[in-house]
């Protein structure tokens, strides 16, 4: 394709985009697809011949799109909004576009030094002090195994220098809770702990959040069997309930024991640039790394994860490595990010924060946050005071738990299986019809309906009209 044939299929692509987000609304909210469908209606084979680029749109329109959960729909309130910005998307045509190659910072040294400066804002954003430093990473779950890495590494002396964690005496030990992301569980797996090593810390049975006295007492009983407490996660916006864990009393165990202590924020550090909602993670300054998505509420398109680290020089002595190939002459006096992480090639994700910043502005980012958590308060507000409704946990954000408990015949509340069938059979409507979209979770071995206020277009319109829909639908049965 030449640049000529690009600009024209370019311009059509982009008048594509911009009438699918503004016909977004009128699509339905959960993909229409049978499971193998998309698949079957793709050739078996690749092309032998060069097509033209009005039939390839045309299939995007035929084949893709139903196979497309529309999460930028003001109607989904699915597991965590999961915001493309049209600015960001923007920035994300612009990395495409110049196709840079991130391997040194040689190798494009505005990858390097506008993703030092976009960590930067974010951090002053955030209200977190200037001992942080940050870099971007596809995604929290990727943050989530270089934190362990490093929890790993600082526990076993940098055993990855010698024989790894095979010779290591005793099991080092990870502390969470059952709340936590399942990219926690299975960073632990991956950084080589081995889940028998993985403990699920006491939660308070209302607010979910990890108990701290049972995590000093778990800590005590390890050291006490010869084990090596290695990492606590903390998790601060859970995915059940956005539960959020006490950060300043983990700190202090963790910096008791020189525990590395990793923040899990993926959502909620979304909320961190509302100055009104920091206390949810006072603390943090003590934590050792810390992991947030813009990608999700804020609405930088995917794949934005924030990493920040405080010990920049222990984060290069396990992650780097110098080739020969690599080395040039700016060494020592430049970032180089594949020494931050895993991969060693790295897109130029920098630009879709950049273009986010600025094109949308941070105050009317803020405003529509506020908005959403008002509206969370409103919807939690409408549900607890209906009749056999129920709010079953905290709403420090925007993501509400509720359930509907109808009587029986004999006038009694519905409750085990009879409850769940209920529960997942109004949920499994309304989604089937397209017209809200929701997620379920379980607390306590029950179903409920997690309802995650955030997408941009959502207004109080859409939100008064799901809970008219949660209303009808739940008195269906
Ligand atoms: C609390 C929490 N942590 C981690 C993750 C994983 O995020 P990612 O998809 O960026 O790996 C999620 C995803 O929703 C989450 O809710």
């Amino acid at each position: 394709m030449t640049p000529e044939d690009f600009r024209k299929a370019g311009h059509a692509l982009i008048d594509w985009i911009a009438d699918y987000r503004q016909r977004i609304a009128e699509l339905p909210v959960r993909a229409q697809v049978e499971p193998g469908e998309v698949r079957a209606a793709l050739p078996a084979a690749p092309p032998a011949e060069a097509d033209q680029f009005s039939a390839l749109l045309a299939d995007l329109d035929r084949v893709i799109v139903p196979g497309v959960t529309q999460v930028q729909h003001p109607m989904h309130f699915g597991w965590f909004p999961a915001n493309a910005s049209l600015a960001s998307v923007l920035g994300d045509i612009a990395s495409s576009g110049m196709g840079t190659l991130g391997i040194s910072w040689e190798s494009c040294p505005s990858l390097t030094e506008l993703e030092e400066v976009m960590c930067d804002w974010m951090r002053q954003l955030t209200g977190l002090s200037d001992a942080w430093h940050g870099t971007i990473h596809d995604t929290a779950s990727t943050a989530c195994v270089t934190a362990m890495i490093l929890a790993r590494e600082r526990a076993s002396r940098l055993s990855k220098n010698g024989a790894g964690l095979q010779a290591v005496a005793a099991p080092l030990t990870v502390y969470s809770t059952a709340q936590a992301h399942s990219s926690i569980a299975k960073a632990v797996q991956l950084a080589g702990f081995g889940n028998d090593n993985l403990r699920f810390i006491e939660e308070d049975p209302y607010t979910r959040a990890m108990q701290p006295q049972a995590l000093a007492l778990a800590i005590e009983q390890d050291l006490a069997a010869g084990h090596i407490p290695a990492a606590i996660v903390c998790s601060v916006g859970a995915t059940g309930t956005t539960a959020m864990d006490p950060v300043e009393a983990i700190a202090t165990i963790a910096s008791r024991h020189g525990i590395w202590l990793h923040v899990d924020a993926a959502m909620a550090g979304s909320a961190m640039l509302l100055p009104e909602c920091r206390h949810l993670w006072q603390g943090v300054e003590q934590a050792d790394s810390l992991a947030w998505n813009p990608h999700k509420w804020m609405g930088t398109i995917l794949d934005t994860a924030l990493f920040y680290v405080r010990d920049v020089p222990f984060l290069e002595r396990v992650m780097s490595t110098n080739p020969a190939y690599l080395r040039s002459a700016a060494d020592g006096q430049v970032t180089q990010y594949r020494d931050w992480g895993i991969p060693l090639g790295r897109r130029f994700r920098a630009l879709k924060l950049w273009f986010h910043l600025r094109l949308d502005g941070i105050e009317a980012i803020l405003a529509r946050l506020r908005r959403d958590l008002e509206n969370a308060r409103w919807f939690a507000e409408q549900v607890a005071a209906a009749p056999d409704w129920e709010v079953l946990a905290p709403v420090p954000l925007q993501t509400v738990c509720i359930r509907h408990v109808p009587k029986d015949a004999l006038g009694k509340p519905l409750a085990g299986e009879a409850l769940d069938k209920h529960t997942l059979g109004w949920l499994g409507r309304i989604n089937t019809s397209g017209a809200a979209f929701m997620s379920p979770t379980v607390l306590d071995g029950r179903w409920v309906v997690r309802v995650s206020i955030g997408v941009e277009d959502t207004t109080r319109e859409h939100v008064e009209r799901l809970w008219e829909l949660l209303q009808l639908a739940a008195g269906q049965d």
